[in-house]
């Protein structure tokens, strides 16, 4: 990789060690990748918490290490301009009476989020910053860490960001540089699969379904979706969190709906391949009969925020718990960043959620904390998705509704 002279002395250390080391992740990076120089970023979502659960099996020397050098990150400044937010978190801040949330850990967490916040980064400690204020424009060129936000940055924002991890996205932020390879070049952001989408797609979790069928069908591809109307920002959050959970996509196209796919051959580039995937109602259905093969019908938690919960989903769970009551035995939780759930404590509707029994969770979720669930039911394709490897519970996949539904009779009822 072509490097230029204040790059190469960042490598040669003129910087100090910590950041000669941020410089070569990101050039051994790119070299594997493929790139050819570094280019500016103005934008970044990094992974900074603690590890928590997530090393369930590692050693204190490894748990040690990786917190010196979380630590050792924050010592420095983010790029000067680049905008930069925190990813969520594998506890909370919330006083939640789960065994999980260890209150050693806590102190970590609340000791690495002020440094990060004198470094520089937003703690916003969500797995959607588009909702609480990062929503970087058309062309900027970002580094972001979690998944399902990638996605959405570069399908319905039209920025331009490949998937990070934990060291290139700290990189990233304290350099201002990302190699440039991938979809952060124009030739790279063509379609790969045609889907002509005849469903009703009447439901967030619906679009859920339209992306876990494409994000099998597309595997590290660029699915392109024909036929179906424009999404909403929580049905396009459901589309975008699916496609990078049954796959690897880092970007799709939504016909006039995508920034730069204002057409069916803009996405494709002029090549519109001759054939195309059809995804119908059965098809649809399938997606949901997919994640439903369970074993009884009660249920024990009911996870609704996945990816984290905008103010006007929020509104929509508690209009629907306004007044009822979750069963005995069933945590209700709704999962959202710090910054919405501000928001809804003051509009009222925490206050509806919680005399109903259910409880807003905010910087994590359920299958990120580990909570041991026997058989959970959501309205996110990801959280029923992962739910069923990293907490081994059984999962059913409903529309909101539904899910309230069931929260509140303690057993799953049916659509
Ligand atoms: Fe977010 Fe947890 Fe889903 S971190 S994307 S709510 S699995």
């Amino acid at each position: 990789m072509e490097l230029t002279s204040e790059q190469q002395a960042i490598l040669d250390g003129a910087k100090g060690e910590y950041l000669a080391k941020c410089v070569r992740w990101l050039v051994q990076w790119g070299d594997v990748m493929g790139a050819e120089r570094l280019i500016k970023c103005d934008n970044t979502h990094a992974l900074l918490p603690v590890p928590n659960l997530m090393a369930r099996n590692a050693s204190k020397d490894t748990m040690d290490l990786y917190m010196a050098d979380l630590k050792e990150a924050c010592q420095h400044r983010t790029a000067e301009g680049c905008y930069c937010t925190v990813h969520a978190a594998f506890i909370t801040t919330e006083d939640v009476d789960v065994p999980e949330n260890d209150p050693e850990q806590v102190a970590m967490h609340n000791e690495l989020a002020d440094l990060a916040a004198d470094a520089g980064f937003i703690p916003t400690f969500t797995c959607a910053p588009y909702l609480v204020g990062n929503v970087p424009v058309k062309g900027e060129v970002c580094a972001w860490t979690e998944s399902s936000a990638v996605v959405y940055a570069n399908t319905i924002l039209g920025a331009r960001t490949t998937r990070h991890g934990t060291e290139s996205a700290i990189a990233a932020s304290l350099l201002g540089l990302v190699p440039e390879f991938g979809v952060l070049l124009d030739e790279n952001r063509k379609g790969t699969v045609h889907i002509e989408v005849s469903a009703d797609l009447t439901h967030s979790t619906d679009w859920g379904a339209l992306g876990y069928f494409a994000g099998k069908i597309a595997g590290l591809g660029i699915p392109v979706f024909n036929g179906c109307r424009r999404p909403s920002q929580d049905e396009a959050k459901q589309l975008c969190a699916a496609l990078a959970t049954s796959g690897g996509v880092t970007l799709a196209h939504i016909a006039g709906v995508t920034p730069e796919a204002p057409t069916l051959e803009a996405a494709f580039h002029d090549d519109v391949p001759e054939e195309s995937i059809p995804f119908d109602n059965d098809t649809l259905q399938a997606q949901y009969d997919a994640l439903r093969n369970i074993t009884g019908d009660e249920i024990d938690a009911c996870v609704l925020g996945c990816p984290h919960a905008s103010i006007r989903e929020i509104a929509e769970f508690a209009h629907l718990l306004n007044g009822k009551k979750v069963a005995d035995g069933v945590d209700l939780w709704i999962d959202t960043a710090k910054g919405t759930k501000g928001n809804a404590d003051a509009m009222g509707y925490t206050r509806t959620i919680e005399e109903a029994g259910g409880r807003i969770l905010t910087d994590t979720c359920p299958t990120n904390m580990r909570i041991p669930y026997k058989r959970i039911i959501t309205h996110g394709f990801k959280q029923a998705h992962y739910s069923r490897g990293m907490i081994e519970c059984e999962s059913i996949i409903a529309k909101t509704e539904a899910c309230v539904r069931s929260a509140i009779a303690g057993r799953w009822l049916g659509d």
